[in-house]
């Protein structure tokens, strides 16, 4: 039967099936739902039916998921808009009203205002403790305690949980643990190894690692995913299928990146800690870091301590914006875990958001710099910054 041409016109250009074979790299499958052939199609893909509505499952997400399950060890993996929703997904999903968290102080500020600002209105309580002192830890629990919630690498001081102790911890009081392994990376630690119940990760940051998109994910056991996951698609913060193939894509140059980043921090780190205008670096890799050893006992150090380090010069604002100014090449960015170096002055970031004093407990000087460390030529990158130390003088 002939149509007419604004009706034919929807049904051109589609590759007849079965003709596609074997690709090198995976399609991209954008289609927010799937034809159907029977009423029995209409299940849930992870029921073994067909995919029918993207919100629901995808296949780009599925590829990324197993991907990442099988960097984490873990057995499933939710793929996210990004790492507040995965982090959002797993507080709502796993707490309810009269429950109780220990949240260590030291994480990422956005997840810190989620359980200041949404979670007591969902009548969940939160107590920050600081995690790498274990007593503070277990004074900090009480009877309706569910959750334990912690980074590995800490921003920005790079103090590091020795997370085997916290989850025993954990275990002893019947409690989840969460980790935020985003500066970690599975190949320098994989919490769910250590105890972890579930790991999570912007993958804005080392997945993606071209700061060209926006994405989280939750890994953890088949069990607790499915737990998670009735809320996960209530909540609807699904990656879209195009940035969840270009994060499949990212994970496979992964390890070289994340070594690359990680071994250029090892020596800018060495670099700045003898330049006489830096008062203080933090990076694990270092002697004098006060968690070094336990970095060594934990990290796989073949592939270093992490890229993320923070350095302290004169707690004087116009000195630092000088120093600021003169980088080259160095950009100043509101990210991380990029492919570039790039840096960012913490106390500006929670100038709006804390209190001058709440600033300096937290160890947000006003000397502070940290850098993303990337994967440029480490001696390009020294270069800078020792440049822009020595024009602070000017
Ligand atoms: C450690 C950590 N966790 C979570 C997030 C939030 O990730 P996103 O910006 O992808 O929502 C960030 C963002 O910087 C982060 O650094």
């Amino acid at each position: 039967m002939a149509y007419n041409l604004d009706t034919e016109v929807l049904y051109q250009g589609t590759t007849p099936q079965g003709i596609i074979k074997n690709p090198e790299t995976p399609a991209i499958y954008p289609s927010s739902a799937y034809i159907l052939d029977d009423m029995d199609d209409y299940l849930f893909a992870d029921k073994g039916g067909r995919y029918y509505y993207n919100r629901t499952a995808n296949p780009n997400r599925d590829e990324l998921g197993a991907a990442i399950s099988f960097l984490e060890k873990g057995e499933k993996t939710l793929i996210c808009s990004s790492g507040m929703a995965a982090i959002s997904t797993v507080l709502l999903s796993l707490l309810k009203s009269g429950d109780h968290i220990v949240m260590s102080k030291a994480i990422y500020g956005e997840t810190i205002e989620l359980a200041e600002w949404v979670l007591p209105g969902f009548g969940i309580e939160v107590t920050f403790a600081d995690f790498t002192d274990l007593e503070a830890v277990k004074q900090a629990v009480k009877p309706n305690t569910k959750l334990f919630y912690t980074e590995i690498i800490a921003n920005p001081l790079t103090l590091i949980t020795d997370l085997e102790a916290v989850t025993a911890v954990a275990r002893a009081h019947g409690v989840l643990t969460v980790v935020d392994s985003t500066f970690t990376t599975p190949f320098v630690y994989r919490p769910l190894e250590h105890g972890a119940d579930i790991v999570l990760h912007s993958m804005t940051k080392y997945f993606g690692g071209h700061s060209d998109l926006t994405g989280g994910c939750i890994t953890a056991s088949a069990a607790l995913i499915d737990k998670i996951n009735p809320t996960f698609l209530l909540l609807g913060c699904c990656l879209d299928p195009v940035s969840a193939w270009m994060t499949l894509r990212s994970v496979k140059t992964m390890s070289m990146r994340v070594r690359a980043q990680n071994q250029n921090a090892i020596l800018i780190a060495k670099a700045l800690a003898a330049d006489p205008h830096v008062k203080a670096v933090y990076h694990p890799s270092l002697p004098t870091h006060p968690h070094h050893e336990l970095a060594e006992r934990m990290f796989d150090t073949d592939y270093g301590y992490g890229a993320m380090l923070s350095f302290r010069l004169e707690d004087d604002h116009e000195k630092v914006a000088k120093f600021m100014k003169h980088l080259k090449l160095i950009c100043y960015l509101g990210t991380l875990g990029g492919i570039r170096t790039t840096f960012t002055h913490p106390r500006t970031a929670f100038v709006n958001n804390f209190s001058a004093e709440e600033l300096d407990k937290m160890g947000l000087a006003e000397g502070l710099v940290r850098i993303s460390v990337g994967a440029e030529d480490s001696r390009d990158l020294i270069a800078d910054l020792l440049q822009a130390l020595a024009a602070m003088d000017a």
